[in-house]
């Protein structure tokens, strides 16, 4: 089976479970409430086990949601847009919190940057979660992130730059692997999903990280679409072909 098949067949396996799981949350959360009120020893183990119920449905609702927003790119719908618009959103979001935890975010914008065809939902996704990848890494010392817009031929070029512990080459090897985390609660779907979305846009993503020395990562757009290859909204019976390079 074709990756493309089996990706479409798991979509569709984590989207049916959404709805079993929300009737199982809602029963659970009634049974837990008549038992709530009832003063007796057997009742008060009863709303105990339903708490722990109730809470890995919680869990297992967070793992699909992930799991749906990875594979959801293919749902892509492209219209003019700036990307330093979105990059300015995504700051002005960020920002608050990251500054809470001793994080500077720096914005460089090139404003002669021409409009370019987004899923500004699906791009304002990809910078939060290089930001928040970012954030982690700056969160013990505090540090620097900075966000940079510029064109480079006919790409427009967005990097996401920290001056935090960078990344190991066994690491920077499978970052981009679905899964693949070094954190205690990281689901690792934040880079593979970043580049399905730039694979959507007909872009690419790339990533420069060592030990000591920070971690770039850039995002490349196509100016004035990908060749013809950009998918756009309705047009669901083509897949992109994968762009060349595929660079990190
Ligand atoms: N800016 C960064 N600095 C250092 N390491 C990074 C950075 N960004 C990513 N990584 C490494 O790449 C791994 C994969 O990142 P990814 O965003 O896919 O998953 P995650 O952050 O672990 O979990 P999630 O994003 O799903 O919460 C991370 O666990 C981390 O080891
Ligand atoms: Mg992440």
């Amino acid at each position: 089976m074709d990756p493309a098949t089996l990706a479409q067949l798991a979509g569709g396996l984590a989207h049916e479970l959404k709805n079993p799981l929300s009737t199982l949350s809602l029963q659970l959360a009634l049974l837990r409430e008549q038992w709530q009120d009832d003063p007796g020893a057997k009742a008060r183990r009863a709303v105990r086990i339903l708490d722990g119920l109730l809470q890995q449905v919680e869990s297992l609702n967070e793992i699909l949601g992930d799991f749906l927003r990875f594979a959801r790119t293919d749902r892509i719908e492209l219209e003019p847009a700036s990307l330093n618009q979105v990059v300015q959103q995504v700051a002005a979001f960020a920002g608050p919190e990251a500054a809470a935890c001793n994080i500077g975010i720096r914005s460089y914008l090139d404003l002669d940057l021409p409009l370019l065809p987004l899923d500004v939902g699906r791009v304002r996704q990809a910078v939060l979660n290089l930001l928040i990848n970012a954030r982690q890494a700056l969160e013990h010392k505090g540090g620097h992130v900075s966000l940079i817009t510029r064109r480079d031929g006919n790409e427009a070029v967005m990097e996401v730059v920290d001056d935090g512990p960078g990344m190991a080459l066994e690491t920077l090897q499978r970052a981009f692997e679905p899964y693949f985390s070094t954190k205690k609660s990281g689901s690792g779907l934040g880079l593979p999903t970043v580049r399905r979305i730039l694979e959507a846009h007909g872009g690419r993503v790339e990533v420069e990280s060592a030990p000591g020395h920070g971690t770039r990562v850039r995002l490349r757009f196509p100016i004035g679409g990908a060749g013809g290859h950009v998918k756009m909204a309705g047009d669901d019976a083509q897949r992109d072909p994968p762009p060349g390079g595929g660079g990190r």
